[in-house]
C-alpha cells in the first residue's frame, strides 16, 4: 500500500529502448536464488566479469552489501525478509531502464516475493536462477561460519535450518555447484544469454 499521494509519474525523456540499443544488449535481471553458501554471488561476480570482457554493461546487487546499506533497517523475519526483496525488485528495475544487466544475489527463500518482482518487470526480463546447491555442501563449506552458529542456536531463523527454504519451481535457469565447477556455471548462464537474444539486439 503507497502512502504518498498527489503524485504523478514522469516519463523520462530517454527510453529503456533507446539505452539499450546505445549499450547494443537488453537489461535483463539475473535473479539468484538459493541457500547461504550456495555460490550465488561468486557465480554471480564471475558472470558481471565475462559480460566486462564482453564489453556489456552489467551490475551485481548482494545480498550481505544491500544490508549494509538501503537495507539496514532490516533484519531476517518472513516479513523484513519480503520488504528487503521488494527493495531490491524496485531497485532492479531502475538498473534495467537504465539498460544494465543486473545480477542479483540474495537468497530470497519465499517463491511469492520472487514472483512479485519476476511481475514488476516486462515478460522475459526476470532470469530466474536457482542455484542448487544441497544444504549438505552449503553446510560443509560453512564459509562465513554462520551454519555452525545457527546449529547451536545463537543465530535463530537461519535459512535451511530453522527458517524455509522455497525452491523455485519454475526456474529459467538451475545451477548445482556441487556437480560442476564455476567456469562450467558461468558458461551456462552465457549460453542462455545468447541463445535467448539478450547479448545481441539484432536477434
Ligand atoms: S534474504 O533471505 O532476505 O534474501 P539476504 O540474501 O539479503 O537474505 O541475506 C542473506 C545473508 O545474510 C546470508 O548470506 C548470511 O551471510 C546473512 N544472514 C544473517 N542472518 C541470517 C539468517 N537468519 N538467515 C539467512 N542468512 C542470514
Amino acid at each position: 500500500m503507497s502512502k504518498s499521494t498527489n503524485i504523478t509519474w514522469q516519463n523520462t525523456q530517454v527510453s529503456k529502448q533507446q539505452r539499450q540499443t546505445l549499450a547494443g544488449h537488453r537489461s535483463p535481471v539475473l535473479w539468484f536464488t538459493g541457500l547461504s553458501g550456495s555460490g550465488k554471488s561468486t557465480i554471480a561476480n564471475a558472470v558481471a566479469q565475462r559480460l566486462y570482457e564482453e564489453q556489456v554493461n552489467s551490475y551485481v546487487l548482494d545480498g550481505d552489501n544491500m544490508r549494509f546499506g538501503l537495507n539496514s533497517n532490516l533484519g531476517f523475519s518472513a516479513a523484513d525478509r519480503q520488504e528487503n526483496i521488494r527493495r531490491v525488485g524496485e531497485v532492479s528495475k531502475l538498473f534495467v531502464d537504465a539498460g544494465v544487466i543486473t545480477l542479483t544475489a540474495f537468497i530470497s527463500p519465499y517463491q511469492a516475493d520472487r514472483d512479485q518482482v519476476r511481475d514488476l518487470l516486462a515478460a522475459g526480463e526476470f532470469v530466474e536462477i536457482f542455484v542448487d546447491t544441497p544444504l549438505a555442501v552449503c553446510e560443509e563449506r560453512d564459509v562465513k561460519q554462520l551454519y555452525a552458529k545457527a546449529r547451536r542456536g545463537d543465530i535463530k531463523g537461519f535459512t535451511g535450518i530453522d527458517a524455509p527454504y522455497e525452491a523455485p519451481t519454475q526456474p529459467e535457469i538451475t545451477i548445482d555447484t556441487s556437480k560442476q565447477p564455476l567456469s562450467e556455471s558461468v558458461e551456462q548462464i552465457m549460453r542462455y544469454l545468447t541463445n535467448h537474444g539478450y547479448l545481441d539486439l539484432s536477434a
